[in-house]
This record gives structure tokens, C-alpha cells and sequence, in this order.
């Protein structure tokens, strides 16, 4: 791929208003929803006791969806983003909510983190920050790891090169993929997509073990295939808590590191 120039505090500036409310059509909606349950059941159980001393940081947290949802658990939350319309548009969240004393904001990059070593009991990066990092993604897990207190868990959300390698129908742009990790996010950014055996190599080269490598969501063509056979355009709401059920029993059943993401847990050593 070529190297290209992008500026994703620029970009996400710019996606910030419509961030939260995407104009998704059912069945996209219903994928979404799927993959943040997903997110949501693969990380509460690694969460730490809620409190101050316990303090949480949402690495390229956004408008603050995750961030509000661990401080509504009672979480003391570090949201830190490079893009100031994202930050902008969580400070406008949080400041309406009860929780507003327990979410700081902090413009900044994974690359450089302006926290101290140990400072977090808990550290979450999901919605491919890291693979956002497509150059620099080792020295960013560096920093993530170099925060978070040891003993403590790391959950990170990234893009999977399996999945990546599919969608690339024309053969030079596969075999450049397959030389670099490097490919583009659906809003035209380059992302590195990581192969599980690249995951676990990483654990071992920053001290962590492996807690954890989780799908999100598992082979879903096959779900929505059958979701258009029984249901045409609309599937019925009711529908999301049974297959949430499968694919977590998919999940701890080993299949992983099928997932159109990769929910990589990460413990501290
Ligand atoms: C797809 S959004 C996910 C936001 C949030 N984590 C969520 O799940 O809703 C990716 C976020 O990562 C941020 N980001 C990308 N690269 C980053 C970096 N190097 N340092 C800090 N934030 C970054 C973007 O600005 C954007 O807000």
C-alpha cells in the first residue's frame, strides 16, 4: 500500500457529530449491536472493583460510549482521544450526566501517553485505536501496557487480517496487504489488521499473557445468510439476545480468532 498521509484526529473530527447516530439500515444496525454486546460481555469480567483508587483508562475513547458505561459501574474513567471533536462531543455527554466528576478527558495519543507507570487498574482500547497505529502500533501497545498496573488486564479491540484478506478480491492488493498488515478502514484510513499468531507474539514481547482472543462478531455472513432467509430486510429484535448467546458460546468454544474483530485480553505480568 501506498503510504499515505492521513491525519485520523482530522478525520474523526469530522465524523464526530454523526458519530453516535450512524444512518445504519436493520441488519447493519443489528450487526453493531451484536459486536458491542460482545464488547460489553468479553470485558466486564476483567473489570477490577469500581473506586477511586481503581481508575480505568478508555484509550481512543471517542464520544465516550465505554467510558460513561464503566462509570455508570461507579469506574473513576480516563477518556483520552486525539481528535478534540470526539473529546468535544463526550465532554457535551458526560457533563449531562450524573457521572460527570468521575470521567476526566484528555486530548493525546496512545503513542505518547501523558499518565505515569501503573497508573490504571484496568486499561481499554476497543474500536481499533491500535490498529489506527498502523505504523506505530508496537510502541502504542507499549504505552498502553506501561500505564496499566501489573497484575491488571488490557482489553484491546483491533481489526483482523483474516477478515481484512478476504474482503481484498484483487491479488496486488492482497499481496501487498499480506507484506505489510496495512489496509483501509471503511472510512478510507489506513489501519494494521492483526493474525492471532501477531497478537500472541506481541503479548510476549511487552511481559503480558495471552487472557484472552475473542471474535466479534463470528462468521457472520452465515448469520446474516440465514437471517435473510427467515426474515427478508428486517429481522426481529428479539432475535439479538439468541444469537449474542451463540456467539459468546462460539467464543469460549475456541473459534475466536474467526471474528471480523479481535477482542485481544491481556494480562499484565
Ligand atoms: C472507531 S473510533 C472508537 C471510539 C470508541 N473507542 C468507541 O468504541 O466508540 C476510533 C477512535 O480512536 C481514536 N484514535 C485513533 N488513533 C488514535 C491514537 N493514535 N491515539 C488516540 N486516539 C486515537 C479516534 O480519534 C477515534 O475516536
Amino acid at each position: 500500500m501506498q503510504a499515505a498521509v492521513v491525519d485520523v484526529g482530522a478525520r474523526y473530527d469530522a465524523l464526530a457529530a454523526t458519530y453516535d447516530r450512524p444512518n445504519y439500515d436493520p441488519r447493519s444496525a443489528l450487526y453493531w449491536e451484536i459486536v458491542e454486546r460482545l464488547t460489553w460481555e468479553l470485558s466486564a469480567p476483567f473489570l477490577p472493583a469500581p473506586g477511586v483508587d481503581a481508575p480505568v483508562l478508555d484509550a481512543g475513547g471517542g464520544t465516550g460510549k465505554w467510558a460513561l458505561r464503566f462509570a455508570e459501574l461507579g469506574h473513576h474513567v480516563s477518556l483520552l482521544d486525539v481528535s478534540a471533536g470526539m473529546l468535544e462531543a463526550a465532554r457535551e455527554k458526560v457533563n449531562a450526566t450524573p457521572r460527570r466528576d468521575q470521567v476526566s478527558l484528555h486530548r493525546g495519543t496512545i503513542e505518547s501517553l501523558p499518565f505515569s507507570d501503573a497508573t490504571f487498574a484496568f486499561t481499554f482500547c476497543d474500536g481499533d485505536p491500535l490498529s489506527y497505529c498502523h505504523t506505530t502500533y508496537r510502541g502504542a501497545l507499549r504505552e498502553l501496557v506501561r500505564v496499566t498496573r501489573p497484575g491488571a488486564f488490557l482489553v484491546i479491540g483491533v481489526d483482523n487480517a483474516a477478515i481484512t484478506a478476504s474482503d481484498l478480491v484483487v491479488a496486488a492488493a492482497l499481496r501487498e496487504f499480506q507484506g505489510t498488515g496495512t489496509a483501509r478502514c471503511p472510512y478510507g484510513m489506513p489501519v494494521h489488521a492483526f493474525t492471532p499468531v501477531e497478537v500472541s507474539e506481541l503479548a510476549r514481547s511487552v511481559s503480558c499473557s495471552l487472557a484472552g482472543l475473542y471474535g466479534k462478531p463470528l462468521f457472520w455472513s452465515r448469520v446474516s445468510a440465514v437471517l435473510a432467509r427467515m426474515a427478508g430486510e428486517r429481522p426481529p429484535r428479539a432475535w439479538a439476545d439468541s444469537i449474542v448467546a451463540e456467539q459468546l458460546w462460539l467464543n469460549h468454544a475456541g473459534y475466536g480468532s474467526a471474528g471480523d474483530h479481535l477482542h485481544i485480553v491481556l494480562r499484565k505480568g
